[in-house]
């Protein structure tokens, strides 16, 4: 019988890959089970997609903290309560620290959308729509102390539609959804 992995899921926006991932475990598709959303934007719709599957979320700003270590030592004693194995990020629009690094070393995966190392950092669609590229994608890796900078795990190729953000938006979520399912797999599924 193999076991579920305990994991969190950290983001700050609409959550829809929270939802997908919660989805595909809920089919037994990926072996996990997730333990805790965590979220630093107290209005973030990831809230909602969490609560109404009855997964506790941890609302936690660093402007509260003194510190960003302060920050993350008060998301670390929650995972620890809650015995996480594994932080999952998805849309989480902040830099790990040394915190939760050291705590979680080999232990953070993180979701991109680009062909890492192209486009980086915040608005990786509209950096290569600006640039101008045919095919852009998305990019499953480690977190480490850099943007986006981990070794990577799994990516796949999604052709950008020209002059059209919201349709390339949308190929490209719909990739990150089973992209981020099948790397989760290759990880807990044993
Ligand atoms: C995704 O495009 C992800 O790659 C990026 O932030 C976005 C989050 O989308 N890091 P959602 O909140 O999962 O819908």
């Amino acid at each position: 019988m193999s076991k579920s992995v305990p994991i969190a899921v950290f983001a700050s926006g609409s959550g829809s890959n929270f939802q997908a991932i919660a989805e595909a475990i809920e089919q037994q598709k990926i072996q996990a089970r997730i333990e805790l959303v965590v979220t630093d934007k107290p209005n973030a719709f990831v809230i909602q997609r969490a609560e109404s599957k009855g997964i506790p979320v941890l609302v936690i700003q660093p402007k509260a903290y003194a510190s960003k270590e302060v920050y993350e030592e008060a998301i670390l004693r929650t995972l620890q309560e809650k015995k996480v194995e594994w932080l999952v990020l998805a849309g989480y629009m902040r830099l790990i620290g040394s915190t939760l690094l050291g705590a979680y070393a080999n232990h953070i995966v993180n979701i991109h959308p680009s062909l890492l190392p192209s486009f980086p950092g915040k608005d990786a669609i509209g950096q290569a729509m600006a640039h101008g590229v045919k095919i852009t994608g998305v990019t499953v890796h480690y977190v480490d102390e850099g943007m986006d900078t981990g070794a990577i795990i799994m990516q796949r190729a999604v052709e950008v539609v020209a002059d059209d953000r919201e349709q390339t938006e949308q190929a490209i979520h719909a990739v990150e959804h089973e992209v981020y399912t099948k790397a989760l797999q290759s990880l807990f599924n044993h």
